[in-house]
């Protein structure tokens, strides 16, 4: 029995084979090569709508837009649209692809803190229902390519809200002196600037304060900070807030012994803290919005790679396995110390033998995807599969060496479509340019 909390809501393993969305993982490994990404669709379908349906029974204006930056592919953004959710984008590529994709323009965010002055007009062109503000440099910038607009374009001030998450200091931003988000203090700057831009429409306030958190005590303090802030918004500068987002960064599990945060307290937790907050600040309920990345994609991937050698120990032991991807497909174990969990897909069942370290083959020495994983002893030729694989790998992968990136599989009833072509070396020589 796989734990599903870790693994894909359709993986099972049949005589000692991985299957995942009734796909054999070795059969779509032959297929399609390694390093191979595999994606469930009924794992991603399920968690989209299980967003949706918590913050449904909460009963207040709500949003739900799925974070692109976790991984982004024009399939992938066609199921957010048929799931009804929105987009959070950062960058004028990404929102090239939302359009591909047919997402409504009216639910896209687009995010950033450095965006050049061509990505925020394409923004602005194609009716984004927000350009979420990071700086007052950039709002600048923004009240002037908006300016003499009949249609005046919808914005949010993203703030630093002073709250430290609990996670890697690499991935937390909710702290006051986190590159990103306006600092309170800085709000009435910016009000001043919207209040005399014509081309411009205050829609509300939004922090992050970081990604994989487990602490839901620090998201409802989040809201706490930001009806403060609409109040006083309100009162200095006459602003109204209607839309108010705590980001994203609900965590996922990577390991059996971690536990899945429950969504339905999440909900709970924000609605509250909003209600709560509201009230005593005597502020109309805004559309709560939430943000979520790795916890709608990363259990739906699995990433599949094939044994190719072993570094044994003087007593004959296994220290290294090697595999044909690493750091280029998946940065986050060199990054930030993330952690995974393992089984060799074509001989699930075999007895385990004792830890071993899964290294890739690139040529940095932090190039370890698993310190310390327990699998059968493995051989050259045989396939890894790693679970949790599908949030920030894909999406923040490069040609390190220059290894072309790996494909992506989207896998249902048995079917498995190519999502993302196996890129080759002539793309990536395609932008080589000889003396
Ligand atoms: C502004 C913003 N929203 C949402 C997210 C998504 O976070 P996660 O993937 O942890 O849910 C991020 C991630 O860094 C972010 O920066």
């Amino acid at each position: 029995m796989l734990p599903h909390h870790i693994w894909p809501d359709t993986a099972t393993i049949s005589a000692g084979r991985l299957q995942i969305g009734g796909c054999d993982a070795q059969a779509l490994a032959a297929a399609h090569g390694t390093p191979l990404y595999v994606f469930d669709e009924a794992t991603l379908r399920r968690a989209m709508r299980a967003y949706l349906a918590a913050f449904r029974r909460q009963g207040l204006p709500f949003g739900v837009h799925y974070a692109a930056k976790a991984l982004l592919t024009t399939a992938l953004a066609q199921l957010v649209a048929q799931e009804g959710l929105g987009l959070d984008v950062v960058s004028g590529a990404e929102l090239l692809v939302a359009r591909r994709a047919g997402v409504p323009m009216a639910q896209i965010h687009f995010h950033g803190n450095a965006r050049s002055d061509a990505e925020l007009e394409r923004a602005v062109a194609w009716g984004v229902g927000a350009v979420v503000v990071d700086t007052l440099d950039e709002l600048e910038r923004l009240a002037t390519l908006t300016a003499g607009r009949a249609q005046p374009q919808g914005l949010m001030l993203r703030v630093a809200p002073g709250i430290e998450a609990r996670t890697h200091r690499y991935i937390a931003t909710g702290d006051a002196d986190s590159k990103f988000g306006l600092p309170p203090e800085a709000l009435d700057a910016a009000a001043q600037r919207i209040r005399a831009s014509a081309g411009l429409r205050f829609l509300g306030l939004h922090a992050h304060i970081g990604s994989q958190l487990f602490d839901l005590e620090r998201l409802g303090a989040t809201v706490a900070v930001l009806v403060r802030l609409a109040a006083r918004l309100r009162t200095r500068h006459g602003l109204t807030t209607e839309e108010l987002s705590p980001g994203g960064g609900l965590g996922t599990p990577s390991l059996a012994e971690e536990t899945a945060p429950d969504l339905e307290a999440y909900a709970a937790t924000l609605s509250a803290s909003l209600r709560q907050h509201c009230a005593a600040h005597a502020l109309p309920l805004p559309r709560l919005t939430v943000e979520p990345g790795r916890s709608i994609v990363a259990r739906a991937g699995v990433a599949l790679y094939t044994v190719m050698g072993r570094k044994l120990a003087a007593d004959g032991s296994i220290r290294y396995l090697y595999v044909d991807g690493g750091m280029a497909d998946n940065l986050r174990p060199a990054l930030y110390h993330a952690r995974y969990t393992a089984l060799l897909a074509n001989r699930a069942s075999a007895p385990p033998g004792p830890p071993v370290a899964v290294a890739g083959r690139y040529c940095e020495s932090g190039d370890v995807l698993l310190r310390d994983v327990r699998l059968p002893p493995a051989h050259p030729g045989d396939l890894l599969a790693v679970a949790t694989a599908g949030a920030y790998t894909l999406s923040m992968a490069s040609t390190y060496n220059l290894v072309p990136r790996p494909a992506a599989v989207l896998v249902a009833a048995g079917r498995a479509r190519l999502i993302q072509r196996r890129e080759t070396e002539a793309d990536v020589l395609a932008r080589d340019v000889p003396l």
